[in-house]
């Protein structure tokens, strides 16, 4: 009886090891390529219309096809599934074995170029998973592109105008969405922008393990990352102070966009690029800010507080800022920037703005200046009062400005203690106390609002400009 029971045994772990070997052996004679090559055969084989095409057919071995690029340091091997790219006779044929569409092969012949040039994807790999490369666990950079950005990669040998022309435009459309969203007011591009994010020269060729993928829904790749990001940058990145306003369809191209932006650069056989790549910044005022500063000034004539950056964006083209803050001023806000704030440096130095240029944006920004001024403030008739000054400015102002003058984190008021402000004329805070700015929060503090004499507000000034000093 127990013997009989061991020798069941035996024979049902016989039989699975037997199970298991099958399968590994049709695995290795039986490849996936090898059925789509089967398929391809049988289906050219019904489609020919001439004997000559039939017998050809009929003496396909099946066989891994590999294209060898030498200049280009790859081996392409998609074609083993992918069998009839050229072949018209495969037109209407399933994937994989359908013809390639549109003109791209017959401008491109895969003797020459291969496929991984515009598709990327892992060339040598002869399985699906491993080819696509879709998946993390093929570590694999740069998976097969979703065909909606597969123009990111075109622009490794062409020109945007080229392209554009011959109707392949998503590449400019994001570029001039790119321009235009502000992105470059915290994002450096050949130098030039600001400093909040980093800059972005090379990011369309940083390894998936560069991205922190943690939060991104479905297959955690580079394109799904950008995408997501584009969409609510918030979700992948939960401290994120990126501020993007985009609709639904120009993710989509700003990131055909921005994945095509790459290092390494395509061997010179095969690169058409005649000038420059990328859209020039403009020199004239309107669309300098739009470009640099929209994307946290907005129109301009708004102030708000903003919640990602916890602190109040000021309305710099609005009549009440205008009518006190002259072009020195401005000038000196937009070239050096406020320290312990977002507003970072717009200097030539720090890789911003030329002096022309800042002047053109300055015109841009002023032109709708009111022509009557303020009434005056004689600062300089009074003797002020430094105690008085810290005592009106705790109970008046430090509930917005912050007791230190900070502003910002979660404060409704402007930081005071950077040097700007530290620096700018007293006259011009003065007028700025007393006449307040009008739909801001910043109250009028002079006899046609809370009722300060003259005297309170030379002291209350005089105290703040002490400010930056106080630890
Ligand atoms: C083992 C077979 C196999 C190999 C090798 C292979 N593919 Fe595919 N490919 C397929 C199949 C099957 C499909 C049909 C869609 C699917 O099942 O994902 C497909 C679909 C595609 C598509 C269309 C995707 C879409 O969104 O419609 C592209 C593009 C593609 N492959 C590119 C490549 C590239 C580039 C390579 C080489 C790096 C490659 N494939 C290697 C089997 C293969
Ligand atoms: C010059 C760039 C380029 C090269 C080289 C190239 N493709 Fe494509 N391929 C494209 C573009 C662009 C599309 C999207 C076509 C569209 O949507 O109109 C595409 C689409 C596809 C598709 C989806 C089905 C289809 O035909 O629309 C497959 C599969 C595919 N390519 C496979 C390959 C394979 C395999 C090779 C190598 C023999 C290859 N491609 C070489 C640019 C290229
Ligand atoms: C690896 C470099 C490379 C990539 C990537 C590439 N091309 Fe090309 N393309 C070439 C070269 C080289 C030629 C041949 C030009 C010639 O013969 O003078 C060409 C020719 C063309 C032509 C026809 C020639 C012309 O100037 O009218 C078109 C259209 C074209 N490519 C579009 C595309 C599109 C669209 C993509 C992206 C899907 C793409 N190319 C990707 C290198 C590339
Ligand atoms: C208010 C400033 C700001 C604006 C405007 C902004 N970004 Fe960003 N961006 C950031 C910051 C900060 C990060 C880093 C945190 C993160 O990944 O979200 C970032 C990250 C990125 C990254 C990832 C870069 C990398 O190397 O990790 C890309 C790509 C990007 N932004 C593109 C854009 C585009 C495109 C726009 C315009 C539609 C834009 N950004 C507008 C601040 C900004
Ligand atoms: C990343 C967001 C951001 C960008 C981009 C930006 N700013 Fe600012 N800006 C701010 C913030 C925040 C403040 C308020 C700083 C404070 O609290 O002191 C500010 C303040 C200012 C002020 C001072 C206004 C006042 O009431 O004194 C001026 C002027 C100004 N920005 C001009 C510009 C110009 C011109 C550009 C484009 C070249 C620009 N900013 C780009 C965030 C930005
Ligand atoms: C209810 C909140 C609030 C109070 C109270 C307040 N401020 Fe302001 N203050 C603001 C806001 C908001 C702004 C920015 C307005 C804008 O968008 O231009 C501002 C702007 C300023 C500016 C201009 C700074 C610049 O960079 O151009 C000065 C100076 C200033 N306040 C000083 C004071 C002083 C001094 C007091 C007290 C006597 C005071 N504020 C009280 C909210 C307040």
């Amino acid at each position: 009886m127990r013997n009989r029971f061991f020798l069941w045994i035996l024979f049902l772990s016989g039989a699975v090891l037997f199970v298991f070997t099958l399968i590994a052996a049709y695995r290795e004679i039986a490849p996936e390529w090898k059925r789509y090559q089967a398929q391809y055969k049988e289906q050219i084989i019904k489609l020919a219309k001439d004997d000559a095409t039939k017998k050809k057919a009929k003496e396909l071995v099946p066989a891994v096809q590999q294209i060898y690029l030498g200049t280009l340091n790859r081996i392409d091997r998609c074609m083993s599934c992918h069998m009839g790219v050229e072949n018209p006779m495969m037109a209407n044929a399933k994937l994989p074995l359908k013809q390639h569409s549109g003109d791209y092969l017959k401008n491109h012949p895969p003797d020459k170029f291969g496929c991984t040039v515009c598709h990327y994807g892992q060339g040598r790999a002869t399985n699906k998973k491993e080819a696509h490369a879709a998946t993390r666990d093929t570590h694999w950079d740069f998976p097969t592109i979703p065909l909606k950005y597969i123009q990111s990669s075109c622009t490794q040998c062409h020109d945007y105008e080229m392209l554009s022309a011959k109707g392949y435009d998503n590449i400019a459309k994001g570029a001039k969405l790119f321009m235009e969203k502000g992105c470059r007011g915290c994002h450096k591009l050949n130098g030039i922008g600001g400093a909040l994010g980093k800059k972005l020269d090379v990011v369309g060729s940083q390894p998936i393990a560069y991205f922190p993928m943690r939060f991104v829904e479905g297959d955690r790749n580079t394109y799904n990352w950008h995408k997501q990001h584009f969409t609510d940058p918030r979700a992948l990145v939960p401290e994120s102070e990126m501020k993007i306003n985009v609709k639904p369809e120009e993710t989509d191209l700003l990131a055909t966009y921005v994945l095509s932006l790459r290092a390494g650069e395509m061997p010179k056989d095969y690169r058409r690029i005649k000038g420059t790549q990328t859209v020039e910044k403009p020199d004239e005022g309107e669309a300098l800010y739009r470009m640099f500063c929209i994307a946290c000034h907005t129109t301009g004539k708004d102030s708000y507080f903003d919640e990602i950056f916890n602190r109040t964006i000021p309305a710099i083209m609005k009549p009440a800022f205008l009518k006190t803050a002259d072009e020195k001023y401005i000038k000196k806000v937009v070239e050096d920037g406020r320290a312990g704030t977002q507003m970072t440096s717009w200097k030539a130095t720090a890789g911003g703005l030329t002096g022309v240029e800042i002047n053109n944006l300055i015109a841009y920004i002023t032109k709708d200046r009111p022509s009557a001024k303020p009434e005056r403030f004689d600062f300089a008739g009074f003797k002020t009062d430094l105690k008085r000054g810290e005592e009106l400015y705790n109970i008046r102002c430090a509930l917005c400005h912050g007791k230190k003058g900070q502003g910002g984190e979660g404060f409704l008021g402007l930081n005071l203690r950077n040097p700007v402000v530290q620096g700018a004329d007293p006259e011009f805070l003065a007028i700025t106390v007393r006449d307040g700015r009008s739909e801001t929060s910043m109250p009028p503090f002079g006899k046609k609002g809370v009722g300060f004499t003259d005297r309170d507000i030379a002291d209350v000034v005089s105290y703040v400009k002490t400010m930056s000093k106080k630890k």
